[in-house]
């Protein structure tokens, strides 16, 4: 198409089937005014009624269809000040963008619940929904409040305050690089971010691991921590309820964002710990919300500078991941990971559960973790072969105990996002009461073998895997070869400190999802039906 101003969106379906009609832009009556909407327009039933009783004809089954309409009503002739009149009849979450045929070189967006940034470019402006759209044309990214409207031209942008007055906002100027967001010679982003890991857990760590000393984050009354998060975000979490628990001793638990706000308030104010890589959850952003709300402390661990999640809580721990592209969470999983073990390390010593000499032997197993996962990364062309092996399966089952059990979830979630096959992830000990009736001689088991206080039990739960039929793949510790004449494959690791193997058994799972989807021909950065932010609720 001809032009010089537009902009496009990627539809991630909440109301109509995936469609031409349900695809924006979205056109008023007249085909004057062009709107594209990510978020959820949560009162839109009533509004279309409304429109459609004053005789507006709606060609889709969207909520978002109903916004280009209200605009076209109030329109006269401005179209930012049309859009701002509309604004407040609108509940739910949203960024839009809009354009009008006679007011030329103009886009209008505003956002509530909905990320959008605007780049600052060389005689362009540009916006989107994530800063990696924006990094090919400009590292400068004005980050767009709730609530705000911004008029965009190719020289300006205006902000605008909710009440309509202009705002003034330097833009930030992001360290991410084009090469960041390029596959260097990998097949796949996915491919590329898992062996970024080493250099991840390396720049995590830097400058933080001398630096203990915490402010009161635990004291005034705080008896426990609550992690909350979405997805593999929510496995992160979980494994930090056990790292909590070894580390700081600290009483710990996890929940799902998306449950979190319908459980009932007890009298308690746990520390609620929000993991989310992108900030921009909208669970996981609503859960904060609610746990200020019952008067709780809140600390987000994410990786972006300057996401919602950064602003609604008291404090952020920023993981350094570096920008993550493939729809299957890897780098971002690790980094949160070290962000826990960080956090945790800091809560041991302000509550004297470690002495400052024990917090230093901790990290100084942390500091030696980008080699651990390096060797791991070195085995790529076992795992590879282990993959073709069983990239036939219709079904998989990982099994881990205590601080592993998270990363057999963790390992379930990358197989059936990205090679779709079936794949359940369980804590070991539980396989006897129910799912244990799914095994057959086609259903590979996965289990995280660690020498940990599990280990005895772990080998127990093997065996009744094995007496079903079902090959057996386990993931254990270098030198541990007895193993060998009990499973069918065995994949070493090198030794860590218990604590710290979910980061190595993770990548091998990683690669082992990895291999098996490009060995079945599937969409690896891509997968079907997934959005790398989830922002709707
Ligand atoms: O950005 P977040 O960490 O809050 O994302 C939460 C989940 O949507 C995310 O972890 C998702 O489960 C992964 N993409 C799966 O690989």
């Amino acid at each position: 198409m001809e032009g010089t101003t537009g902009f496009g969106h990627t539809r991630w379906a909440t109301h109509g089937a995936p469609s031409r009609e349900n695809a924006h832009p979205f056109l008023d009556c007249q085909g004057t005014i062009a709107l594209a909407h990510n978020g959820i327009i949560e009162n839109h039933s009533s509004l279309r009624a409304e429109l459609e009783a004053k005789g507006h004809k709606l060609t889709s089954q969207t909520d978002t269809e109903t916004v280009v309409h209200m605009v076209e009503d109030a329109y006269e002739g401005n179209l930012e000040a049309a859009l701002r009149s509309v604004l407040p009849q609108i509940q739910g979450a949203y960024a839009f963008a809009l354009m009008h045929a006679s007011e030329e070189g103009k886009l209008v967006v505003a956002r509530k619940d909905s990320p959008l940034v605007v780049g600052l470019g060389t005689e362009e402006n540009l916006f989107a929904s994530d800063v990696h759209a924006l990094l090919r044309e400009t590292s400068r990214i004005l980050y767009l409040m709730d609530g705000e409207l911004a008029v965009i031209t190719p020289t300006d942008v205006d902000v605008y305050a909710p009440d309509g007055s202009l705002v003034k906002r330097e833009p930030e100027v992001v360290s991410w690089t084009v090469e960041d967001s390029e596959k260097g010679g990998f097949a796949h982003f996915m491919l590329k971010e898992i062996f970024e890991q080493p250099g991840v857990i390396h720049s995590t760590l830097l400058g933080r691991v001398s630096d203990l000393e915490s402010d009161d984050l635990l004291r005034g009354g705080t008896s426990h921590v609550k992690l909350v998060a979405c997805g593999t975000s929510f496995h992160a979490a979980l494994a930090g309820k056990y790292i909590m628990e070894e580390l700081a001793g600290v009483p710990a638990s996890a929940e799902l964002a998306s449950e979190y706000r319908y459980t009932r308030a007890s009298g308690e104010k746990p520390l609620v710990v929000l993991v989310t890589q992108s900030g921009e959850t909208a669970d996981t952003i609503a859960a904060a919300r609610e746990a200020r709300k019952r008067g709780c402390r809140t600390l987000a661990i994410t990786n972006y500078l300057g996401c919602t999640i950064a602003r609604e809580a008291e404090d952020v721990l920023y993981t350094r991941a570096g920008l993550e592209i493939g729809v299957a969470a890897t780098k971002t999983f690790t980094a949160e990971l070290m962000g826990l073990y960080l956090l945790a390390l800091r809560f041991g010593v302000d509550t004297g559960h470690l002495t400052a000499d024990e917090a230093r032997k901790w990290t100084d197993e942390l500091r030696a973790l980008p080699r651990a996962v390096q060797s791991v990364l070195d085995s790529a062309g076992e795992i590879e072969k282990l993959a073709r092996e069983y990239s036939n399966s219709r079904s998989m089952f990982f099994l881990g105990r205590n601080i592993n059990y998270p990363i057999s979830l963790e390992g379930a979630l990358k197989m059936k996002e990205i090679s779709y096959i079936h794949a359940e992830g369980y804590p070991a000990g539980e396989l006897k009461h129910g799912p244990l009736a799914l095994l057959t001689e086609e259903t590979p088991v996965v289990a995280l073998v660690p020498r940990d206080h599990t280990y005895e039990k772990m080998w127990g739960n093997i065996g009744e895997v094995s007496a079903r039929g079902s090959p057996v793949i386990a993931i254990a510790y270098e030198g541990d070869d007895e193993m060998e004449k009990y499973v069918d494959h065995l994949l070493h690791v090198p030794w860590v400190k218990p604590v710290y193997s979910p980061v190595v058994n993770v990548v091998a799972l990683q690669l082992l999802a990895y291999y098996t989807a490009r060995e079945r021909g599937c969409s690896i950065d891509k997968p079907r039906h997934l959005a790398k932010s989830v922002t709707v609720e």
